[in-house]
């Protein structure tokens, strides 16, 4: 079951964000997102724990995809599919935007098989000097 994100599932997303492999956001950037007036945000539950969320923006027609993450023992289940797939559902949304380490090969694999195409690159984007590859969905 994919849900609007809510500060009830705080804690559960903290346990996801400190076991990830990839620079994990601290529990005041997370409330944050969560109280964003412009923020669109996903929760995946299943058996009423959050199997995974997505974070972004919606501006206008467009949503600028922050951060997806899926539980290490979700994974490979189609879930992050799922969330991008309901985003893209949003009535009247034209494109969807995201930044993804060049080194993210699962993530940008994701992408990629979604329909995503690259726009663009990023140098030194991300604090550990990694290089951000930029992404486009237009949606038909
Ligand atoms: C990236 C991530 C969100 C994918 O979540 P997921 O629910 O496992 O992904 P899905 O099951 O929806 O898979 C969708 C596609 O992603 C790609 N993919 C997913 N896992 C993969 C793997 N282990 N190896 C290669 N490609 C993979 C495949 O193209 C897959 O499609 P397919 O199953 O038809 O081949 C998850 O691996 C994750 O949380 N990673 C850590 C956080 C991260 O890097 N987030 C992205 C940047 S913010």
């Amino acid at each position: 079951m994919i849900l609007k994100a809510k500060k009830t599932h705080l804690k559960e997303i903290l346990i996801i964000e400190a076991k990830l492999e990839i620079a994990s956001w601290s529990k005041k950037s997370i409330i944050n997102e969560i109280e964003n007036d412009c923020s669109y945000n996903l929760v995946s539950v299943h058996s009423n724990k959050v199997s995974g969320y997505m974070f972004g923006w919606m501006i206008a027609n467009e949503y600028h995809l922050n951060k997806i993450v899926v539980s290490k023992n979700f994974r490979r289940k189609g879930i992050a599919k799922n969330m991008i797939e309901m985003v893209s559902n949003f009535p009247n949304l034209k494109r969807i935007y995201l930044e993804v380490s060049e080194r993210n090969r699962i993530a940008k694999n994701l992408y990629e098989g979604f329909g995503f195409t690259k726009q663009g690159h990023r140098s030194n984007y991300y604090s550990d000097g990694t290089n951000a590859k930029m992404y486009k969905l237009e949606i038909k």
